[in-house]
């Protein structure tokens, strides 16, 4: 029960990673708060995973900054404090890159980037005042760093998103908080199954992928529970890569079928 007393926040939290890590923080004592834009799907997950008294669902855009502070305030007024935020909500568009148009350029901006400086700005606002530190992590992507023409605009976001991390970890040290990233490699979730359907794309994803599988949900969630505990305590301003060893991979390996 690591996290008994504490209060997480997690955006785009009504499924696949977020949701996962929703149910993990809920497993180890943490009052939660999931916030989404799908209303429905928030709800629904809220009242599948935990009770008014454990969960909070607080439907929000987070490229708008008054839905983010509002998110965090309702966090603060339901359960008295945020100790976490995991910055998570995000959208992959996949597009050939002459095809990105500006709308899609800063709608993905907006959702990713500019979502996860909202987040990183609201939760930090609240702790300082809190004066007890906390810890902010954001859900990067092994396309942080590695070039998918596929997937232009979310690579993009999700490099600048790193540096987010980098500088608010500087930023907020003397608070003694702590910000971080996680970076999953390729996970079986929704955001997935509707990019990578095909069997060649899933076996170009598996022929980079030395563990030979996608990851699931609760790996990540995992990752995301370990930097917000104390375990982490010395680590800040890093990215963590859960993905199967894909970005050391210096070839191909075989599809095990
Ligand atoms: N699944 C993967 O392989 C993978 C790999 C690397 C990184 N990630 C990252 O992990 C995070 C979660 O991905 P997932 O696979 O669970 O995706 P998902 O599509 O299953 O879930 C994303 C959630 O974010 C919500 N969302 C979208 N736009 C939002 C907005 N503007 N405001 C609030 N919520 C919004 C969606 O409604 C959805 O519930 C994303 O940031 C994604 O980029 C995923």
């Amino acid at each position: 029960m690591r996290f008994s007393g504490k209060v997480i926040v997690i955006t785009g939290g009504a499924q696949g990673i977020g949701r996962a890590t929703a149910v993990r923080f809920l497993s180890e004592g943490a009052k939660v708060v999931i916030a989404d834009v799908n209303a429905d799907r928030l709800h629904a997950t809220a009242a599948e995973i935990g009770t008014p008294e454990t969960v909070l669902a607080v439907v929000t855009d987070v490229a708008d900054k008054d839905q983010v502070d509002a998110l965090v305030a309702a966090a603060v007024s339901a359960f008295g404090r945020i100790d976490v935020m995991v910055n998570n909500a995000g959208i992959a568009p996949v597009m050939d890159f002459l095809d990105v148009s500006p709308d899609t350029f800063d709608r993905v901006m907006g959702v990713n980037l500019k979502g996860a400086f909202l987040g990183t700005q609201a939760a930090a606002r609240a702790m300082i005042a809190q004066g007890e530190g906390g810890v902010i992590i954001n859900m990067s992507s092994i396309n942080s760093g590695l070039a998918n023409p596929n997937v232009a605009t979310y690579a993009i976001s999700k490099g600048g998103m790193n540096q987010v991390t980098s500088t608010a970890a500087v930023a907020f040290a003397p608070h003694g908080i702590r910000v971080c990233g996680v970076g999953p490699g390729t996970i079986a979730t929704e955001i997935i199954k509707g990019a990578f359907t095909e069997r060649a794309g899933m076996n170009a994803i598996l022929a980079r992928t030395p563990l030979g599988r996608l990851g699931e949900p609760e790996e990540v969630a995992g990752v995301v529970a370990f930097l917000a505990s104390d375990d982490a305590s010395y680590i800040t301003g890093e990215t963590i890569y859960p993905d199967g060893g894909r970005r050391i991979l210096n070839y191909t390996v075989p599809v095990r079928e």
